[in-house]
């Protein structure tokens, strides 16, 4: 794979993404400074996910906002395949997705994909994501969604909600449009191949349009249901996508649950965060300090730096120096890393306390 290249599907992400290219190649529309003044003017202020461009792109956002301007509701819908522990970068679009409801007054549902995950991984078993799935429930009710106007969906406990919805839409999907979408081959589970039907059914959990904020791997799968949407009598979903937290590793490598040392874990301690950072988090900065303090650091490839950017400093004066003292060499990287590691242990320490809570409170989430 040359530089340039990148890899970007629901189970495999790989390379340097270009997300320019991506909404070409997917047919997706750039989220433009028209439609930030739009939700500006709704919303009172624009999510610094927003306004940094973590998300960048969107299907059909225009008539969400229509919908909302004409006092009709929506509702919001995203999801998690629980293939392991939730890493930081899981949170992104669960933060936004909470953004939303506030500011909207939405419903928002969530759906654990447990049998996705059982299908899409051959080592792991029914057990393995049932454990999963609990643990990454207690990190997004952990991010302060309540029971009153927010649902969980677990595939493998909720199918009676979602078969007569799963079943219209899967009448709708042929083989042919699976392949064409995700590549499938012959040797590929008949599990995997029926999945998108499931993926797609929260969509039309009520009758009103539906808002879904996502990574940007997710997409295939709404392409899909939205072809089948009017065929069915219902809505398209729209959707907004998110940038794919990169890994320790650096830009080129998205954080994955599988590669353990490339990726910051929501229940990870202060110390094991600091070590991560310092030992693994790939740095923009020069090779020694005086060429650091002659040419200064490359934010755009730092770590630590991209993470404060998505994540963990909202505030865009602080961000702005931080940026401009590293690219003029007056921040060094050691510096950089002890603010990336002190913002992010803020945040655990805080996240972490409230996942103790979210566990009393679960079983409220959970749709009946
Ligand atoms: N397939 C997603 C994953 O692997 C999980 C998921 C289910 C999802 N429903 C969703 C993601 C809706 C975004 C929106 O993580």
């Amino acid at each position: 794979m040359s530089r340039e290249d990148f890899t970007v599907t629901p189970w495999h992400v790989e390379g340097n993404i270009d997300y320019n290219k991506l909404i070409e190649q997917f047919g997706t529309e750039r989220i433009s400074e028209q439609i930030l003044d739009r939700l500006e003017k709704i919303t009172g202020d624009i999510h610094f996910m927003l306004k940094r461009g973590i998300f960048f792109s969107h299907r059909d956002l225009n008539k969400i906002l229509d919908t909302h301007e004409q006092n009709n509701e929506f509702f919001v819908y995203t999801g998690r395949g629980p293939s392991g522990n939730t890493h930081i970068g899981h949170l992104i679009p669960w933060v936004l997705t909470k953004w939303i409801q506030d500011k909207f007054h939405t419903n928002v549902y969530f759906q654990l994909s447990d049998d996705e995950k059982f299908f899409a991984n051959k080592d792991i078993t029914l057990d393995m994501v049932s454990r999963f799935t609990y643990e990454n429930i207690i990190d997004f009710i952990a991010l302060g969604f309540k029971p009153h106007n927010t649902k969980i969906i677990i595939n493998t406990k909720n199918i009676g909600n979602l078969y007569p919805t799963t079943c219209q839409i899967a009448k709708k999907i042929n083989l042919s449009n699976i392949k064409a979408v995700f590549g499938f081959t012959n040797d590929t589970n008949i599990g995997m191949i029926f999945y998108t039907a499931l993926q797609s059914a929260p969509c039309f959990i009520e009758n009103k349009p539906v808002l879904i904020p996502l990574g940007i791997d997710q997409d295939p799968h709404f392409r899909i249901t939205r072809d089948v949407a009017p065929k069915i009598g219902k809505i398209k979903p729209a959707i907004i996508h998110g940038m794919m937290m990169p890994s320790l590793m650096g830009v080129n490598n998205k954080m994955s649950t599988s590669k353990k040392n490339s990726v910051i874990y929501t229940t990870d301690s202060p110390s094991t965060v600091k070590n991560k950072i310092n030992k693994y988090a790939f740095s923009g900065g020069q090779s020694d300090i005086k060429l650091h303090r002659k040419k200064g650091g490359d934010p755009k490839i730092d770590i630590s730096y991209q993470y404060l950017r998505m994540f963990f400093e909202p505030n865009d004066s602080k961000l702005k120096r931080i940026h401009d003292d590293y690219t003029s060499g007056r921040l060094l990287t050691g510096e950089l890393k002890s603010i990336a590691i002190e913002k992010i242990n803020n945040f655990l320490e805080i996240h972490q306390q409230r996942r103790k809570e979210a566990v009393k409170y679960m079983k409220e989430y959970i749709l009946q």
